[in-house]
């Protein structure tokens, strides 16, 4: 049997069915090459399924016999596309599958922070609620305000979708590209990041990690928002300032956020950020439901077992591999 390395987010029903065929190896956690245990798989394993692992050229010098990475994610900014195409070994993702929950999973940080709902669930549950509410309690309202959504993907779509048809809201994108259909389903009006930043009552990011979004919403971004303004982190920690937002929710130049990640993940307990009451959290739990584990493990199974069986996988990345790899 040929050995798979199976890592972090793999369902079990699916690791079940590859070992009918495979013999597989889950490691849980995050695990790197300095366990010997890792490091001893990798060395058999042709092919890796699951999440988040750093496919580095230091990895795959490890790896003599893989042939194929396949990502539980649609992001891929943990592989190194280039070095592994010199090495022909395929790499796939998930996209499609996991769009409408991103999208529902920021609808609910765009209404937890508006409508400051973890906040005053604490409020309750610590029985602070002796007296009739005062307008300090009070959220804002999130239906007929402007949304800006920065990336306008299949993701930044499903979410316009949400905002225009179930909350009346005006959809303002950014985007590399303009997207005509967008315009005409959702009234979308396509602007430059300037525009988007001073209008919008939400700014959305949805991007890709690249080398041109790294980073991409820092201090002078933070600056052009109104103070009233909601921040939703919704796609990689890195393409934020860390530092920025920090410095813009305790100056208050914008009213709340939310982020769904971060720079360094898990994030550190310590972390400034995490000491902010006007920022809502999440664990990068965005896509991860328990339907869509399941959606999203199917796929990137499709794709690991046709790349072993010298198929072209559905949703392979690295295009140019050579044609001697895949038949
Ligand atoms: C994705 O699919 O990219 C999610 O963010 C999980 O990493």
């Amino acid at each position: 049997m040929e050995k798979i390395i199976a890592y972090t987010r793999v369902s079990e029903a699916v690791r079940r069915k590859l070992q009918q065929t495979y013999d597989v190896e889950y490691f849980q956690n995050y695990e790197y090459i300095d366990n010997p245990s890792f490091r001893k798989a990798l060395q058999e394993a042709k092919g890796i399924i699951g999440l988040e692992l750093n496919v580095t050229k230091e990895l795959l010098d490890l790896a003599p016999n893989l042939q194929i990475v396949s990502n539980v994610s649609v992001g891929y900014d943990n592989l190194d596309i280039e070095v592994m195409t010199e090495r022909n070994v395929m790499a796939t993702n998930t996209p499609g599958v996991l769009t409408d929950t991103v999208a529902d999973a920021v609808l609910g940080m765009m209404l937890a922070t508006a409508r400051r709902i973890p906040e005053l669930d604490q409020f309750v549950k610590k029985g602070e609620w002796k007296e009739y509410l005062q307008l300090e309690h009070f959220g804002t309202d999130l239906h007929h305000k402007t949304v800006g959504i920065i990336g306008m993907g299949s993701i930044g779509q499903a979410i316009a979708k949400r905002c225009y048809f179930g909350f009346d809201m005006d959809v303002l994108y950014y985007n590399r590209s303009r997207k005509k259909a967008v315009e005409k389903d959702y009234n979308a009006t396509f602007c430059n990041l300037q525009d988007l930043l001073v209008q919008a009552d939400f700014v959305v990011l949805m991007v890709p990690l690249l080398p041109e979004t790294e980073r991409m919403i820092g201090e002078k971004e933070f600056k052009l928002m109104k103070e009233t303004a909601i921040f939703i982190n919704g796609s990689r920690g890195k393409n934020i300032d860390e530092k920025a937002l920090y410095n813009a929710l305790i100056n208050k130049e914008i009213l709340r956020a939310a982020i769904d990640v971060f720079e360094t993940e898990p994030v550190n307990p310590n972390h400034p950020l995490l000491k902010l009451e006007n920022l809502i959290t999440l664990p990068h739990i965005g896509a991860a439901t328990k339907e869509n584990e399941l959606a999203m493990s199917l796929l990137a199974a499709e794709n690991l077992i046709a790349g072993l069986n010298g198929d072209t996988p559905p949703n392979l990345i690295n295009k140019e591999i050579v044609r001697s790899v895949i038949q």
